[in-house]
């Protein structure tokens, strides 16, 4: 079989790519090597910066249907026909650990899913957790590096983690859920995604709702115990890529059901707690799951570098139909994502194909800037408005605008009624059966007993007992046992 011609990047033939250029037999190597100094050069160029957080992850792409109709709720085009099926990109993380961590650690999972929808790509990126440890993006920096590796030691240390933790009551809802039985998924195909913030739908009429997304795994949920976790964690760190790739490349397909909670936007303000807060769920019996659609995974990508690596998914891409809630975290993520991919990727990222529309095409002024490709033609203006016929405004506001009222300044998110930090916690312990409840308590006191100051333990502590004393006393009672040892 005769083989095409290996070539150097300007598609030169290549004579030898076995032996580099030498000044005669065992001499120095030459600088005319043209082939040998672009494979060397490109090879230290392989690298880009790994996302900040989520550096570890497994893409897939497939498809979403619509099983339902909920226009009465959104005007979204994607979602106007019950059978209407819209292309997709979904990235599966880790969180803390950095490229190279491995799949089955105790951490939530990211659940970031991109619709190619022909309004434009709309990105939700959601974690495998309804809930979230914070609720103000000021303090998201201090909360991650206190999770990631200490600039001193070089690893994670228990000491920052339940420090910061001792500091944000508010994030004992989602320490009980990550200590709990889901923390550790057995796979990704394995456990639900949720887009976990509230977000805003606006129907034909303009009227607004706001609404919670839960993707629910066809496939049943499975997790593993600590100890599983650490055992495949060390015998196969890559095992959450492995079971994804092999089931999609055997043919058998990942699938969600996706469920929305709605609630109509004129309950928000005087629900018993804050509809925009992250630490929080709707119950169901308030808001009860209305089946939307399903969510098909069925082709792997081509190249992991080109095509999960430098997938870009942020936030702020909404599609008319859809948009933001007043949640801070979720104001603070609108700009966080596309300022990293402009650093990360640069900001001709867009053009990339697994971050390019694919139902429609990008129509604007934008044109240089780092590999720019010249994609609009030769008389297309640059400028708006223009006398020429270059694309125009809709005039037409994606989502329904928000209420606010009051004055500038640094504000706590209002409290509603029923807000307190504690009780969602509270509730989920004494939802657990007594086998999940020791499994909870033992994963909480192996971390927070490797603590060196008694005042954190106490701190931390003091959350536990607020939430539900039998908690409280339990996590106290395996602490001082351990730390006894
Ligand atoms: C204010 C709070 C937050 C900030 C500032 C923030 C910031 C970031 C940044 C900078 C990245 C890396 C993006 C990239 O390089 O492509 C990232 C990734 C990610 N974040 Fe957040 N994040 C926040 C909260 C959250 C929350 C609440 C969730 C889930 C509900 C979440 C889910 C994700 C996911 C899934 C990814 C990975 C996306 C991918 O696969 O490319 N983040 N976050």
């Amino acid at each position: 079989m005769s083989k095409p011609t290996l070539t150097t990047e300007s598609g030169a033939p290549v004579a030898d790519n076995q032996n580099s250029s030498t000044a005669g037999v065992g001499g120095p190597i030459i600088l005319q090597d043209q082939h040998l100094l672009e494979k060397l050069a490109r090879f230290n160029r392989e690298r880009i910066p790994e996302r900040v957080v989520h550096a570890r992850g497994s893409g897939a792409y497939g498809y979403f249907e619509v099983t339902d109709d909920v226009t009465a709720f959104t005007r979204a085009d994607f979602l106007n026909t019950v059978g209407k099926r819209t292309e997709t990109f979904l990235r599966f993380s880790t969180v803390a650990d950095s490229l190279g961590g491995p799949d089955a650690a105790r951490d939530p999972r990211g659940f970031a899913l991109k619709f190619y929808t022909e309004e434009g790509n709309y990105d939700l990126v959601g974690n495998n957790t309804p809930v979230f440890f914070i609720k103000d993006p000021i303090k998201f920096p201090d909360f991650i590096h206190s999770q990631k590796r200490d600039p001193f030691t070089g690893k994670q240390e228990p000491d920052n983690v339940w420090d910061f933790w001792a500091h944000a009551p508010e994030a004992t809802h989602q320490i009980t859920w990550l200590m709990g039985d889901r923390g550790i998924p057995a796979s990704y195909r394995h456990m639900n995604g949720y887009g976990s913030h509230t977000y805003q739908w606006t129907n034909a009429e303009g009227e607004a709702f706001f609404v919670k997304y839960h993707f629910k795994t066809n496939q049943g949920i499975r997790s593993l115990s600590s100890e599983q976790g650490a055992e495949l964690a060390g015998k196969d760190p890559n095992s959450h890529q492995t079971d994804l790739l092999q089931s999609i490349e055997r043919g058998v397909y990942p699938s969600w059901t996706l469920y929305v909670q709605i609630m109509p936007a004129a309950e928000a303000a005087d629900y018993r707690f804050n509809p925009f807060d992250l630490t929080k769920v709707w119950p169901h019996a308030d808001y009860p799951l209305q089946r939307v659609g399903r969510l098909v995974l069925d082709r792997n990508p081509d190249n992991v570098f080109a095509e999960v690596e430098q997938s870009a998914f942020s936030p702020n891409n909404f599609v008319p139909g859809i948009g933001p809630s007043p949640d801070k975290m979720l104001q603070g993520r609108l700009f966080a994502y596309a300022d990293a991919h402009r650093y990360r990727l640069g900001v001709n990222h867009t053009q990339l194909p697994v971050n390019a529309p694919k139902a429609t095409k990008a129509n604007n002024y934008g044109r240089d800037g780092l590999m720019a490709t010249n994609a609009y033609g030769r008389h297309a203006k640059n400028y708006e408005p223009n006398s020429y016929d270059g694309p125009a405004q809709t005039n037409e506001a994606l989502s329904a605008p928000l209420a606010v009222a009051g004055y500038t300044g640094t504000h706590e998110a209002p409290l509603h009624t029923k807000d307190d930090d504690f009780f969602q916690a509270g509730e989920l312990y004494r939802l657990m059966s007594e086998d999940e409840k020791k499994r909870l308590v033992d994963n909480i006191a192996g971390g927070l007993s490797q603590v060196s100051r008694d005042d954190v333990i106490e701190k931390n502590l003091a959350h536990f007992h607020a939430a539900d004393q039998d908690y409280g006393k339990r996590v106290e009672a395996r602490v001082r046992e351990l730390r006894e040892d």
